[in-house]
Formats: structure tokens, sequence, C-alpha cells
């Protein structure tokens, strides 16, 4: 009897063990393959070039809008909406899984640095209106 119950508790322990092994196993991979992509893409090529945000967030845009469901030129909207959609639908709470979801947020922040560093980059090249001559007065 009593060696019944320990058989059990060894088995579910074992279980939850296993599972947590291998959550962290696939974490593992997915990382090996994303830092991989990045390791093939520094070593060269035109493609090689990394730009600043994928080295400070380890993801590409690529990679961002895949995960997103988007075109790199979405607008704001759709980009929220997917968003919104994707967080719900991997919300933990239903089931989903946390890393997923995490995913979802980081491929949200790294398109949200994309799109600033648009507009930094646009400000810099076209002279502001403050810089252009006052209006002649009358
Ligand atoms: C969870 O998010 C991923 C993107 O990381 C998406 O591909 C997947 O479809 C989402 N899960 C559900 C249940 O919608």
């Amino acid at each position: 009897m009593a060696a019944r119950i320990i058989a059990q508790v060894v088995v579910s322990v074992g279980t939850v063990v296993g599972r947590a092994f291998f959550a962290a196993y696939k974490q593992a991979a997915a990382n090996a393959a994303a830092g991989g992509g990045v390791a093939a893409a520094a070593r060269g090529g035109k493609e090689g070039v990394v730009d600043a945000l994928t080295r400070k967030t380890g993801m590409s845009l690529e990679e961002a809008c895949q995960i997103l469901n988007v075109q790199k030129d979405a607008d704001l909207s759709q980009l929220t909406k997917n968003y919104e959609h994707l967080f719900g639908a991997n919300e933990t709470a239903k089931g989903g899984s946390f890393y997923l979801q995490s995913k979802v947020v980081r491929a949200k922040e790294r398109l949200d640095m994309e799109r600033a560093e648009e507009i930094k980059k646009t400000q810099a090249e076209a002279p502001s209106d403050s810089q252009s001559p006052p209006p002649p007065s009358s």
C-alpha cells in the first residue's frame, strides 16, 4: 500500500520535472535558433548587416513581423490589433504559453522601436519648420 503511494508520488513528481525540463529545452532550442540566425547574419554578406536594434533586442525585424503576422510596413492600427489578438490568445490563464506571450510582447517592442527610430531618422533628414526663415512680417 505504502509502496504504491510512494510509487505514485514518484511518478507524478517525475511528470512535473519532465514537463519543466521539456519547456526549458524548447526555450533553449528557440534561443539557439534565434541566436544562430543573428550569428549567421553577422558572418557577412549584404543581409549580414545586423542593425543596432536587432543586436540590442536579440530579435530581427523579420522575426518580429513573423511573430505578429504583419508586413514590415503595416500600419500602427494593424500592428496593435494583431498584437492584442495574439497576446490574448496566448494568455496563460487560457492555457497559453508564457514563453509565446513574452515573444509577442518582445516582437511588439521591437516594432515600436523600429518605428521610433524611423521617425527620428526622418526628422534628422528633413529640417523642421523651425529652421526655415520666418515668414515676412507685413
Ligand atoms: C500565440 O502566439 C504565437 C506567436 O508567437 C502565434 O503564432 C500563435 O498562434 C498564438 N497562439 C494562439 C493560440 O493564437
